[in-house]
């Protein structure tokens, strides 16, 4: 197996890829809050002609982080894909990724993404080119299958023989986007058949506690972590802690409130419109507002808000002067649901 990186523990945390989400910006402000163990850019789009865009390459080229990054392709045409790898390679990444699990309709009607697991011959085809073209550290980030799980095994058979270094596994099909429970024997199942593979879990993986559950439930050896990790920026450092046997980090309001005053300040961009920022930073703030309250009063105030100053005053009331001290839920609040206008 070739290394990610040296140095990584026994079983690393990583930030899931999101596209429009985790940029250069908020890599940065997610390390000054703990940084996971590597992390793993939205993915580059790969076609005839296709250039890897400027704004994923800086997070590769400007990683401040002080952690290895993943370069992620969506793609399905072999020579394209190898362009592309030479075109990364030369740059500071700490491996090749291949989005096999993208459940966007305009993505899988191209046989891209997530569409690639209704053809595992062509997923066998790319792998072994893939791996006889890149002698650097190799994974596919994938789903159960496209409707079911029912050829999962024939999908491990195809990984075992890849020769692959990482397996990332959203324990969902691609037909159940990212509803319903995430099906853990699954990752179990890949970690018991891919013994010379790192088999990466991940699906609502939504605390330190959760993340040691799903470790210690399917022998994985690493958990990668999405939406939770835009909820709850401290995740990382509190995976870390709860492992190491020390103190776990407990944030309160307060620091909630300044978290917000960082996405404001750090993950919107100052020369857009202020309705653009205020879009940027409520998407953030409907994973935060999962566990503020459990009524999800916060996200009803915060949603209607129309300009800055009138979401500061709500951040002010609910997360502010006395509201201050309180704990930030470690889960999300049952029933207090993100609507963020992801894929
Ligand atoms: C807004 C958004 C964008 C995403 N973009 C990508 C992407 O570019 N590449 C990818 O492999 N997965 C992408 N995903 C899927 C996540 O990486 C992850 O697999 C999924 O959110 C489940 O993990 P979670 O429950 O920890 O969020 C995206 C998910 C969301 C919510």
């Amino acid at each position: 197996m070739r290394a990610l990186a040296p140095n990584l523990p026994p079983c690393p945390s990583a930030l899931a890829p999101m596209q429009d989400v985790t940029d250069h910006a908020f890599m940065r402000l997610i390390s000054q809050k703990g940084a996971p163990d590597f992390f793993m850019t939205e993915y580059f789009r790969v076609y005839a002609g296709s250039r890897p865009e400027a704004h994923i390459l800086e997070c590769i080229e400007r990683n401040e982080t002080g952690r290895p990054i993943i370069a992620q392709l969506l793609g399905h045409d072999i020579e394209n894909l190898v362009a592309t790898i030479r075109a990364l390679e030369t740059r500071p990444i700490a491996g090749i990724d291949l989005n096999l699990g993208c459940p966007a309709p305009k993505v899988y009607r191209k046989n891209v993404g997530g569409g690639l697991l209704s053809d595992l011959g062509r997923i066998k085809e790319i792998l072994t080119a893939l791996r006889e073209n890149y002698t650097g550290h190799l994974s596919i980030k994938t789903r159960v299958g496209f409707e079911n799980a029912d050829d999962f095994e024939r999908l491990l058979d195809i990984v075992e023989a890849s020769g692959i270094d990482m397996f990332t596994l959203h324990a969902r099909s691609v037909r159940a986007l990212y509803r319903g429970a995430v099906d853990y024997e699954k990752i179990a199942r890949a970690a018991t058949r891919l013994t010379n593979i790192r088999v990466v879990a991940n699906g609502d993986i939504t605390s330190a506690a959760k993340a040691a559950w799903v470790r210690a439930h399917t022998n994985c050896t690493g958990v990668m972590i999405g939406r939770s990790a835009l909820r709850n920026p401290w995740i990382f450092r509190q995976i870390r802690e709860l492992s190491e046997g020390s103190r776990v980090f407990e944030p309160t309001l307060a620091d909630v409130h300044a978290y917000v005053h960082e996405i404001w300040e750090q993950l919107s961009n100052a020369r857009h419109p202020e309705s653009v920022r205020l879009g940027r930073v409520k998407k953030f703030l409907n994973f935060v507002g999962q566990s503020i309250d459990a009524h999800g009063n916060f996200l009803k105030a915060m949603r209607t808000t129309k300009n800055a100053r009138e979401l500061f005053d709500v951040c002010e009331a609910h997360l502010g002067g006395a509201n201050a001290p309180l704990p930030f839920a470690t889960e999300p609040f049952a029933g207090v649901i993100a609507r963020p206008n992801c894929e």
